[in-house]
């Protein structure tokens, strides 16, 4: 886990994180903090441990670690924050020794984070890691959240 603990130091890494936290103080939904990027890492974990054991712990956990750093650029300008996500997410990934290739995986997987795609892929993976991770069950904006019933996490998984 060294890559991962290198990316929980680099200061652009902090400094988002600490924006987003600091816009999303008074918001009554979900959060994108720390908190729940350690809750969407260890759950996509656990999917990938209990199924069929595709991706490796460093690149799981750097896809979840990043895949809602775009989140302050949606705030702030409107961009998608899969989007701008992805491009941020490039350069503290290539900061924290993490290969080309590595790179181009974990920058696809923060694309598609939002939609369900392909069976298989990382994309897919944190897509189900990230909703699951919603605590629904003790939620004080439950009714007024847009998620369907269907996807709200009423019962826990995980
Ligand atoms: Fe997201
Ligand atoms: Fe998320």
């Amino acid at each position: 886990m060294r890559r991962i603990n290198k990316i929980l130091k680099n200061d652009i890494f902090k400094n988002i994180i600490r924006n987003i936290e600091k816009a999303e103080k008074t918001r009554i939904y979900c959060g994108h903090g720390i908190e729940h990027l350690f809750d969407t890492a260890r759950i996509c974990y656990i999917l990938d441990l209990e199924g069929k054991r595709i991706f490796d712990k460093e690149i799981i956990y750097a896809a979840s670690m990043l895949h809602d750093i775009g989140r302050y650029e949606e705030y702030k300008n409107n961009i998608p924050h899969n989007e701008a996500g992805a491009k941020i997410a490039c350069e503290i990934l290539a900061e924290c020794d993490f290969s080309e290739t590595e790179i181009n995986i974990i920058k696809e997987a923060i694309l598609y984070h939002r939609k369900d795609k392909n069976e298989n892929s990382l994309g897919n993976l944190l897509y189900k890691g990230d909703k699951l991770s919603r605590k629904c069950f003790c939620c004080n904006a439950e009714k007024e959240c847009y998620w369907n019933n269907e996807i709200k996490n009423i019962e826990i998984k995980y």
